[in-house]
């Protein structure tokens, strides 16, 4: 399938139902992330997912295990395509995260893919000292990662830098999501991105899905810039 999700990162429905409707077909899903949900709620997933749109709910869920389950179970009966939680909350709460997709599956619902966000980049080695992690940001990725593994999540959420070393330690059908796309197809402007990597760069890392936004939402010819993303990233 196409590997492109759109981050739909705009403040309102209006404008994230107005973009879908430019990109559908150009690209692979959708992101909805904490500004629109937060803004609109269930109502934009359930709008996208009638339209019959892939949504990648970014919630990232980091709570007890209980809880974390019955928010998979309530995105998974919303029909998201694809949702999120903290690998640091641990193999229990992974564990009843996909528990609770596995449930959903087999109440009648599509079986959401489940991945764990492991560091996040706006986290270096001194913050994760900060917080009482003293190894470095990649290996304590890669130990996420495996974690999120043996708890049986689908994959992790990873920036291009870090994508080839998880492939290498989790295999070939882990999925990895890797946003922080820009250069080549996706243009020269870096934004706020730091560690970056273009559209079949983080492919031949190992990347299962590239998630982008503004090298698309924010382009003069967003379908346009979404083809050639894909393309990009799918003529290996
Ligand atoms: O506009 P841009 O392509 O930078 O959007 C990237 C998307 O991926 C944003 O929604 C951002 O929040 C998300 N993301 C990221 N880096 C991470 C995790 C998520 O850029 N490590």
């Amino acid at each position: 399938m196409n590997p492109i999700l759109v981050a739909l990162d705009v403040p309102s429905a209006r404008e994230a139902l107005a973009l879908a409707d430019v990109l559908r077909g150009t690209v692979g899903g959708y992101k909805v992330g904490s500004q629109l949900f937060t803004a609109e709620g269930p109502d934009i997933v359930r709008a996208l997912t009638m339209r019959g749109d892939r949504v990648f709910l970014d919630l990232k869920f980091h709570d007890i295990p209980n809880t974390v389950a019955g928010a998979i179970t309530s995105a998974s009966t919303l029909g998201a395509w694809m949702m999120n939680v903290h690998a640091a909350g641990g193999p229990a709460m992974m564990a009843a995260a996909k528990t609770a997709a596995d449930t959903a599956a087999a109440g009648g619902y599509t079986r959401p893919i489940v991945i764990g966000v492991t560091v996040l980049t706006s986290m270096d080695a001194a913050t994760l000292r900060a917080i009482g992690v003293d190894k470095s940001p990649l290996e304590q990725v890669v130990s996420l990662a495996r974690m999120a593994q043996d708890a049986g999540l689908d994959g992790v959420v990873a920036s291009p830098l870090e994508t080839a070393a998880i492939r290498a330690a989790c295999g070939p059908d882990f999925l990895i999501v890797t946003p922080g796309i820009r250069g080549g197809a996706a243009g020269d402007a870096k934004n706020d991105q730091s560690r970056t990597m273009t559209p079949d760069e983080a492919m031949r890392a190992g990347a299962s899905y590239l998630v982008v936004g503004r090298p698309i939402t924010g382009a003069a010819a967003p379908r346009e810039a979404a083809q050639q993303i894909t393309t990009a990233a799918t003529s290996r």
